[in-house]
């Protein structure tokens, strides 16, 4: 574990990687400079999560509302996902990262379904850091899809609607067997949650910060885990103090 690391760690950190269009505005830049300095922030991200010990990071690629984008852009941030996995696949399963997609796989063009499955396969069974890429995700699409698997076995007659339960829709998200985010943050000062892990988000905390993807560097990434590391978690309990005291 790296020197610098704050003392509370979280689990599970998620993340909305937003503002790259602006942080290539800001300088004149085509918006497609922008997300490929985002992949270099995300390179940063993954090791700074590896060195602090986190279990599992998520970051938000590619919405399933992000088809309405231009052509051009959507081909660009394709590329740059496809890039990435052929080029970082190897660095990472050798950093012993397992790698798990999120989101809506069937109607993913051939091009690119069979990178990412490639990608889970290759680092199925590796032990570090859980790199979770939300591509064509949105937690209403996932929600969806998971209602629609729960129906289909009530209507087989293999579930009764009585044992539908949390756990039970847990096990239906494409998240399944993935603690919730401890912390869920977004850059570039928007303050939303955009479709991101709306379930598995319920008691996360969130973490709002003004600065451009591509400017998310270690030092900011650390600066974000201290300030959860502030915050005092209930989930709907009392702080200790306050149960201890009755009151
Ligand atoms: C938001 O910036 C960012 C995205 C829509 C995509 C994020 C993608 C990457 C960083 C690259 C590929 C990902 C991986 C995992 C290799 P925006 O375009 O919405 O910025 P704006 O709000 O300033 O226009």
């Amino acid at each position: 574990m790296a020197e610098d690391c704050p003392q509370k760690v979280p689990a599970h950190v998620a993340i909305i990687m937003d503002g790259n269009g602006r942080w290539a505005r800001a300088r004149g830049l085509p918006r497609t400079m922008g997300h490929k300095k985002g992949v270099e922030a995300v390179r940063e991200a993954v090791r700074t999560a590896g060195d602090l010990g986190i279990s599992y990071l998520t970051l938000f690629a590619f919405s399933s509302e992000n088809w309405r984008r231009p052509e051009a852009e959507v081909t660009d941030l394709m590329g740059l996902l496809k890039a990435f996995i052929r080029r970082d696949l190897a660095d990472l399963h050798r950093e012993n990262v397992r790698i798990r997609i999120i989101g809506e796989r069937e109607h993913l063009r051939s091009d690119i379904l069979p990178l990412l499955l490639e990608a889970e396969e290759t680092t199925r069974n590796n032990t570090a850091l859980t790199l979770v890429i939300a591509f064509n995700y949105g937690s209403r699409d996932e929600i969806t899809r998971a209602m629609r698997k729960i129906a289909r076995e009530v209507e087989a007659g293999r579930l009764q609607p009585q044992a539908i339960t949390p756990e039970l829709i847990d096990a239906h998200l494409d998240t399944a067997g993935m603690p919730d985010p401890d912390l869920i943050i977004r850059t570039s000062g928007e303050e939303r949650l955009s479709n991101f892990l709306l379930w598995q988000g319920a008691y996360s905390e969130l973490v709002f910060v003004p600065e451009f993807w591509p400017d998310f560097s270690r030092e900011l990434f650390i600066s974000t885990l201290e300030r959860f590391a502030t915050r005092e978690r209930r989930f709907g309990g009392l702080a200790p103090i306050t149960a201890a005291a009755g009151q």
